[in-house]
């Protein structure tokens, strides 16, 4: 039966590496995206390890991958002072994990193959700077403890991947999800395609300057940043410890001369938004605005897995503001559609730094806001959005409201 079961999981083979498929996984995400909620993963490129688990969010439904670090470890070589009598090291962990609901066996051993891996990993680094490290067998069981007791994966490690990019992950900041990372590679991609190759001479002659509200981890903006070396970005939250961490994000990738992390509140005014402390040169409008802003409904959010809803920031989540706020969490696109003009250049300066026809406005939506979204972006304030598409992301869900000025 357990082979079967690892039979099941083994799909494939690229490139002489196992791809695992989770089909716990799987149908857990055709179930939860009935209702918006987490848990979403389907295949994972990982050759001993799935993605990590209980990766709940409001926001997008998913978890997140691991497709660059390949844990290589034997849980059996583990030994732990805490186990129930006669049990494995491996079982007594898993036993404590099993206290969560949110997990099932796979995820359990998937998560519990993570925090071993890490621990280890930790254990190594410290060693290479001539540090002491933490006793191997009690990090690892304070790991799972948090774990049993409901913590995201991604905050007891601390980081997460986004597309090409580890991201550092704190608590309560927003951890961010593989559909944000997949729609805005997508969205940089469809940039870099209508342009002339960088690699030429008649690549734009200015960098595309980008603007991201409610930027949390600074993720979306340090992946544009990423992919398009000829762009700048601005990430902009109203949340001290986001912006505290987006800082160290931009720092840690050696990406803060071109990525800016800052505090800003969009619902203030509007050229705040574009203007740096202490810069002499007033605001400066930007080609692009982008945003994954919160856009849960109040009642949705009660509905919300607890490693969600007690661990990530209801204002990283809510759409309609405060708990208790009833609507249909469309809030910030309201405010992104009415202060649009007042950020963006105008298309015919964007096109003569090289950047015609590129869309100037793309947000992340949740699961059937699109089309109001379209809606609330076309009627915007002077009338800057002409025309919008709707992109889906890897799991078929309307994902990215795209806009451009005509
Ligand atoms: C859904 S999270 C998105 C974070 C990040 N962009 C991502 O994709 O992982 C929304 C973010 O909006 C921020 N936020 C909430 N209200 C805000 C406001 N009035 N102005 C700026 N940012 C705000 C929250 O602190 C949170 O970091």
């Amino acid at each position: 039966m357990a082979l079967l079961r690892k039979l099941a999981r083994v799909m494939t083979i690229y490139n002489n590496k196992i791809l695992s498929v989770s089909i716990t996984d799987t149908i857990r995400s055709i179930k939860l995206d009935t209702t918006m909620l987490a848990l979403r993963p389907t295949t994972r490129l990982l050759k001993c390890v799935t993605p990590r688990s209980n990766f709940a969010r409001a926001c997008t439904t998913t978890k997140p991958t691991r497709q660059h670090h390949e844990p290589t470890f034997q849980i059996a070589s583990f030994s732990s002072t805490s186990f129930t009598q006669n049990a494995s090291p491996e079982e007594s962990y898993l036993h404590t994990l099993s206290s969560n609901p949110e997990l099932s066996r796979f995820d359990a051993e998937n998560d519990l193959r993570w925090i071993i891996s890490e621990v280890q990993e930790h254990a190594k680094r410290e060693l290479a700077r001539g540090k002491l490290p933490p006793i191997e067998d009690e990090r690892v069981e304070e790991f799972v403890r948090r774990r049993a007791e409901g913590e995201p994966l991604q905050y007891i490690l601390g980081n997460t991947d986004f597309g090409p990019l580890t991201i550092l992950c704190k608590r309560p900041t927003l951890i961010p999800r593989p559909e944000t990372a997949h729609i805005f590679t997508q969205l940089s991609q469809h940039i870099l395609s209508s342009i002339p190759p960088l690699t030429s001479a008649s690549r734009p002659s200015e960098p595309l300057s980008i603007l991201d509200l409610c930027t949390g981890t600074g993720c979306i903006p340090l992946l544009m940043a990423h992919l398009n070396p000829l762009s700048t970005a601005t990430g902009l939250d109203n949340s001290p410890a986001a912006v505290s961490l987006g800082g160290v994000n931009a720092k840690k990738l050696d990406m803060h001369e071109r990525v800016d992390i800052r505090y800003g509140n969009i619902f203030g005014p509007s050229k705040r938004l574009i203007t740096r402390p202490g810069d002499l040169g007033g605001a400066k409008k930007v080609g692009m605005v982008v945003s994954n802003p919160p856009y849960i409904p109040y009642e949705e959010w009660k509905d919300l897995p607890r490693s969600v809803r007690e661990y990530e920031s209801p204002a990283a989540l809510l759409g309609d503001g405060t708990k208790g706020q009833l609507g249909k969490g469309l809030k910030f696109y309201e405010r992104i559609a009415e202060i649009l003009s007042d950020l963006l250049i105008e298309e015919e300066e964007l096109a003569g730094k090289g950047w015609k026809g590129i869309p100037r406005v793309a947000v992340e939506v949740g699961k059937g806001q699109a089309r109001d979204v379209e809606d609330i972006l076309r009627g915007s304030n002077g009338g800057v959005v002409g025309r919008t598409e709707v992109w889906n992301d890897q799991f078929g869900v309307e994902r990215l409201v795209v806009g451009w000025t005509r």
